[in-house]
């Protein structure tokens, strides 16, 4: 099914049939635009950039590449097409047909999981939108545009929601949306995570690795959502997402080879003194996204979580690919706790370990791109591996934060935390150092030199390809 760019709003919902919803949309977008005008990025008006548009949802050939200026992208609504008769697969409504309209009972939850969801998606263009000011080449100012342009799709897929399947207080949810801000102390988003800054390029490249992959992992697993329209519109926004992530696996990826690249070449230690990122300091960094990023999970433990499961509202990760009854009434979880000074497991009952367990994907999912990072080091001849640290380490939520950690997984005491924290995270001197490289290249083709040039362009375009045009 192809999407109507004809409409006011491009969408493949049949939106002209519904004069109500349609209106109500049409108030809704006018303030979408202020506030991508007042929070979206900065300065970035008259420019024209590569981007892709969605044409159609299907999974080979649904992208259009081509210039756009940025205000003038058409944001619209998209939901993978309906599949047949779909059941809900999980829960204890497993076999019953998807619901295609909210049920009554379960009304209160639904919201509050579309609403957490669609808060994170303007959250983080809020968070990156300075970052075009120091861009460290058109193709990497294209790509931030790009995610920037679907994360606020992202938020136009869970506004559809609210206003389609929500009525009155739906409506009022997608008006909030655009009323917190990313550290706002008045009105902040509603995750922790997505209120932190986004400072510099090497945050933006792990952030969109680690945090972009939790989104990934909540797309998923509400993708297996017994309210088909959700579902529907998780699956077409994991499509998008995993652009995202490639940014970020690709962009540290860079700055690794850049590091190495310094090391080989010069015969040095020092990657400072040539004006790259060393790898030690990506390793602080990575510490940090991750161990920010594990927090949006939750508590390991969960009744809210295990209710979801239960009601078939929220799946797990791959719900259908596991081989199990889907219910998890009497099945058990192994989940990590404090056992006196030390950190060991414990069986828990899987249900309320749902969290836990979708953690225990993501952690393997992000082990992988680690690997590959490593890889990249190995090949240019030096010895350092990069790793992830323990999931007790610098936590916010769940058990471990009411402990210190090593990277390592050793409980420590606050003194010894505090005398070693910088070790382990950026310190001031760290970010100071990185915000000093930030300096913005913007002929075509060039590079910032902390940066190594990208395999191949964007829907491969040349090296000296214009992504961004100024005006
Ligand atoms: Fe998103
Ligand atoms: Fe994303």
């Amino acid at each position: 099914m192809s999407i109507d760019y004809s409409q006011k709003i491009p969408n493949n919902v049949n939106l002209n049939d519904d004069r109500r919803l349609q209106r109500a949309l049409e108030n809704w977008q006018p303030n979408y635009l202020k506030w991508w005008d007042d929070l979206g990025p900065n300065g970035s008006t008259d420019y024209d950039v590569y981007l892709r548009t969605a044409v159609s949802v299907d999974p080979k050939g649904w992208a259009h590449f081509e210039h756009v200026k940025m205000p003038d992208y058409r944001w619209g609504i998209f939901l993978t097409p309906v599949e047949g008769e779909r059941q809900i697969n999980f829960g204890q409504h497993k076999g019953e047909a998807a619901w295609q309209e909210v049920p009554g009972e379960y009304r209160g939850e639904l919201r509050r999981l579309i609403v957490t969801q669609g808060d994170t998606e303007p959250a983080s263009v809020e968070q990156q939108r300075a970052l075009g000011k120091t861009c460290p080449s058109l193709y990497d100012l294209r790509n931030l545009f790009q995610v920037n342009v679907e994360e606020g799709r992202h938020l136009w897929a869970m506004v559809y929601l609210l206003h389609a399947h929500f009525g009155r207080d739906g409506r009022e949810e997608a008006d909030e949306m655009l009323e917190r801000h990313s550290g706002d102390p008045d009105k902040p988003r509603i995750l922790q995570a997505f209120n932190e800054e986004t400072p510099d390029w090497l945050s933006f490249f792990m952030f969109t690795f680690f945090t972009d992959r939790d989104g990934k992992y909540q797309l998923a697993s509400l993708a297996e959502s017994g309210f088909d329209p959700l579902a529907r519109s998780c699956r077409f926004m994991l499509t998008e997402e995993a652009h995202h992530m490639f940014v970020g696996e690709s962009g540290v990826g860079r700055v690794i080879k850049r590091a190495c690249e310094i090391m080989r070449d010069n015969k040095t230690d020092d990657v400072r003194a040539y004006g790259g990122i060393e790898l030690e300091l990506l390793q602080k960094y990575l510490n940090f996204h991750f161990s920010v990023s594990v927090d949006l999970f939750g508590q390991e433990l969960s009744t809210n979580a295990a209710n979801f499961y239960n009601m078939g509202l929220k799946g797990r990760y791959q719900e259908t690919k596991i081989d199990d009854n889907h219910s998890l009434h009497d099945d058990s979880y192994i989940v990590s706790e404090i056992k006196g000074d030390v950190i060991g497991t414990t069986e828990a009952p899987a249900l309320t370990a749902i969290n836990e367990r979708l953690r225990d994907d993501y952690i393997a999912d992000c082990q992988l791109g680690v690997n590959r990072w490593n890889k990249i080091i190995q090949k240019l001849g030096i010895d350092f591996e990069l790793t992830i640290p323990h999931r007790a380490f610098h936590r916010g939520i769940g058990s471990f934060s009411s402990i210190n950690a090593t990277p390592d997984g050793k409980i420590i005491s606050q003194a010894e935390w505090e005398a070693r924290q910088d070790e382990w995270l950026p310190s001031n001197e760290d970010r100071e150092y990185v915000l000093s490289l930030m300096a913005p290249v913007t002929e075509p083709g060039k590079m910032a030199n902390w940066i190594a040039a990208p395999d191949r362009g964007i829907n491969n375009q040349a090296p000296e390809f214009e992504y961004v045009r100024f005006n």
